[in-house]
């Protein structure tokens, strides 16, 4: 492992290091103890660091080692199947090539034998904890940062393309995914030693060195419907690309840029961004947004709550595409994990947001709320500067960490962006991990486990905490 990789997602939080459900227990091998209630409708697994409650029929329903696997047909669909409930007949834990599984039978004849690492893992969102206190979530763990605990993660250049090793790039990818990505990291790295530029074709949009990078990362960058593949976004000062930015008065290459997320006004936007300074020196500033809206809730509760719920209109049009392109978007600041409280995106940009569309009563209130969580992300613990200049390169998850700039310091000075759709990074961090899950546990098991569930399950795996030892 380089020394500038740091193999574990990190927060310099003094007060923890997090990595999903740790108890302390690492590498050993614990024992699994499973009850049934005496009707047969709930299935109690006693796990090394927890124990939870299964609805039978849950167990039932979601198996991933029937003919069909993952696949679900007319006679196996959950929608499709009879309103009579199973029960279970049988459960025990067993040994498979060494590991634990939960053998379960129902009185339907089903038998399935559930990973004990899968079924753990599921287990905050679908089973009951027993000791009658909330199971640790993943989301449990995305309290962002501060500037006094941040400690940016590097990663080098010359590691992400040294393609000798398979096994150990993989390695570099997942330590590079984990740091951008996973609940617990800071969601930004600077990536060192990066090569000289062709300065021609950095200020032309093409052959980036920032295209390169995230398209190794990720497998392909964002396609601008007018643009074409794998050009680069420019920010300079220089003639040609200042001229195109008159076109938006509120953009321009040298005034205050608040803390914002990009393709704020999309649809979709994109997930992770790339930022590579060409030439020039300028102040940059980076903020934690799960940090800023813990810090809104603790201050202003009802603004919190008015943050969350009011919709807003983002929009812009521009020319220089060729042709007038009119973008724009209603939608919350904060987008949840559907069907919890739980922060998954922040769509903030405030050039762009020209309207509150929240009800008549809650106006102003939702107007406050927009001018607290601004001074909250402005003030000096939270809002990070770093001065930057030619060679320094970031990466960072555009739903979570807003950027911005302060001042530029000289000129010319060009910035070179590059950026990757949220379907693309989450393709790609599945399929690494399911890569390294290979030869561990059935690729069935894994088509729905939710993507920081299956990252847990590599580590569980790796640490070999739960082989079978009774
Ligand atoms: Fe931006």
């Amino acid at each position: 492992m380089p020394a500038t990789l740091d193999p574990e997602p990190v927060m310099t939080d003094n007060s923890k290091v997090t990595r999903g459900y740790s108890n302390g227990h690492n590498g050993a091998s614990e024992s699994i103890k499973v009850k049934t209630c005496t009707n047969g409708n709930k299935v109690t697994v006693t796990f090394p660091d927890g124990e939870f409650v299964y609805h039978s029929q849950w167990l039932h329903d979601t198996r991933c080692d029937g003919p069909l696997g993952a696949a679900r047909n007319v006679d196996t669909a959950i929608c499709a199947q009879p309103l009579e409930l199973v029960h279970v007949t049988s459960a025990k834990v067993t040994r498979n090539a060494g590991r634990a599984e939960l053998n379960v039978s129902w009185d339907n004849g089903q038998t399935s034998h559930f990973p004990v690492e899968w079924l753990r893992v599921i287990a905050p969102s679908v089973a009951s904890p027993t000791n009658g206190e909330k199971a640790t979530k993943p989301n449990d763990l995305n309290k962002g940062w501060q500037v006094d605990s941040l400690r940016i993660p590097e990663v080098s250049y010359h590691d992400i393309f040294d393609d000798e090793d398979h096994i150990r790039l993989n390695q570099v990818y997942l330590t590079i995914l984990d740091h951008l990505l996973h609940p617990s990291s800071p969601g930004l790295i600077k990536i060192t030693n990066m090569p000289p530029p062709n300065f021609e074709d950095e200020l032309n949009h093409v052959n980036n060195l920032n295209t390169l990078i995230l398209k190794k990362l990720f497998g392909s960058v964002f396609a601008h419907p007018t643009l074409g593949n794998d050009k680069s976004f420019n920010v300079s000062s220089r003639a040609t690309e200042a001229e195109k930015r008159k076109e938006l008065p509120n953009y321009d290459t040298d005034q205050v840029l608040l803390p914002h997320a990009d393709h704020a006004f999309y649809e979709q936007p994109i997930q992770v961004q790339g930022w590579y300074i060409l030439e020039g020196t300028s102040e940059n500033t980076f903020v934690s947004v799960p940090a800023s809206l813990e810090t809104l809730k603790q201050e202003a509760p009802e603004l919190y709550v008015s943050l969350l719920n009011t919709p807003v209109a983002l929009g812009r049009v521009s020319g220089f595409y060729g042709q007038d392109v009119y973008q724009m978007t209603v939608d919350t600041a904060v987008s949840m994990v559907p069907g919890t409280k739980d922060f998954k995106r922040i769509r903030w940009h405030p050039n762009f947001i020209a309207s509150i569309l929240g009800p008549y009563d809650g106006y102003l209130e939702a107007r406050r709320a927009q001018q607290k969580f601004l001074e909250i992300m402005r003030r000096p613990t939270h809002q990070l500067s770093l001065k930057l200049g030619p060679g320094d390169m970031f990466i960072w998850d555009n739903y979570r960490v807003l950027h911005g700039r302060e001042r530029v310091y000289d000129t010319p000075r060009t910035g070179v962006g590059q950026t990757v759709p949220e379907q693309v990074v989450h393709d790609k961090y599945r399929a690494l991990v399911i890569e390294l899950l290979r030869g561990r546990i059935n690729d069935q098991w894994l088509v729905h486990l939710p993507m920081h569930q299956l990252r847990e399950m590599l580590r569980l795996f790796q640490e070999e905490r739960y082989s079978f030892t009774n």
